[in-house]
């Protein structure tokens, strides 16, 4: 549903702000080589992350879903050199493809590309003395989205970010009515968070390349006894 509009204002801004370059490109057309669909973030959306990563001084990230990498390209750069960013992926195809995009970038150094279902690796990656992470973008099967924020939280501290892409979809989120899986995921995500004291929390609405959608953003605020802002 993306149109027209909205989508050369897009380019405007990405012309003018730069948000574009040859690894970012090259990520881009060898995921659609690859045959991956083309439902990465937007690049004014990648460069939110990358400055929510930035303001937070994120050193340790966490991505679930990872497609071919483009998101995770973006975040990685906001990473220190010492930083490290863990994202899971269940797609073995796509997984391949972001870890040549990764290296392409000259990020392999910090970034590991995990294949699995992520509800498999995160009690893994919560054994493994990975977290507390800074930073956790949710943008994978979105039916999970309760079980994911639910391990963010877990994965987190206060001060931490989180992120959830495509809480809108176009709309779908007000069909109550609508039996999609996808839908009730982030209904149901909605409510933990509208429920949750430990997150402070809003909904942005967005337009362009990637259609009408938006992206969910929270504080872990840790603040467990109704201390709500
Ligand atoms: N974050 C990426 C886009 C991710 S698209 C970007 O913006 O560049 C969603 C991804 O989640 C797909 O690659 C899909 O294969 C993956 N996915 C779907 N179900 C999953 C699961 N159960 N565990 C991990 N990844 C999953
Ligand atoms: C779609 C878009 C996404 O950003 C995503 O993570 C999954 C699916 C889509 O448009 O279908
Ligand atoms: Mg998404």
């Amino acid at each position: 549903m993306a149109n027209d509009v909205w989508n050369a204002v897009e380019d405007y801004f990405s012309d003018r702000l730069i948000l574009s370059d040859p690894a970012l490109d090259a990520a881009l057309a060898s995921s659609a080589a690859a045959g991956l669909p083309d439902i990465q973030v937007a690049p004014n959306q990648g460069k939110l992350l990358q400055l929510l990563a930035l303001i937070r001084g994120a050193s340790r990230i966490l991505e679930i879903g990872t497609l071919g990498g483009y998101s995770t390209i973006w975040m990685a750069r906001a990473l220190p050199e010492d930083g490290r960013l863990i994202s899971l992926e269940v797609d073995p195809t796509h997984a391949h493809v972001a870890r040549a995009n990764i290296k392409r970038a000259g990020l392999d150094d910090r970034v590991e590309v995990r294949v699995g279902p992520a509800l498999d690796s995160l009690p893994k990656i919560a054994n493994e003395g990975a977290a507390p992470f800074d930073l956790v973008f949710i943008d994978a099967d979105k039916q999970h989205n309760p079980d994911y924020f639910a391990w963010a939280l877990k994965l987190t501290r206060p001060g931490s970010i989180i992120i959830v892409d495509n809480v809108v979809r176009g709309g779908r989120i007000v069909d109550e009515t609508g039996g999609n899986p996808d839908v009730q995921g982030v209904r149901r995500l909605m409510e933990m968070i509208g429920d949750e004291p430990r997150v402070s929390a809003t909904v942005l609405q967005t337009v362009g390349s990637k259609g009408y959608d938006g992206l969910a953003i929270m504080l872990v605020t840790g603040a467990a006894n109704g201390d709500r802002h």
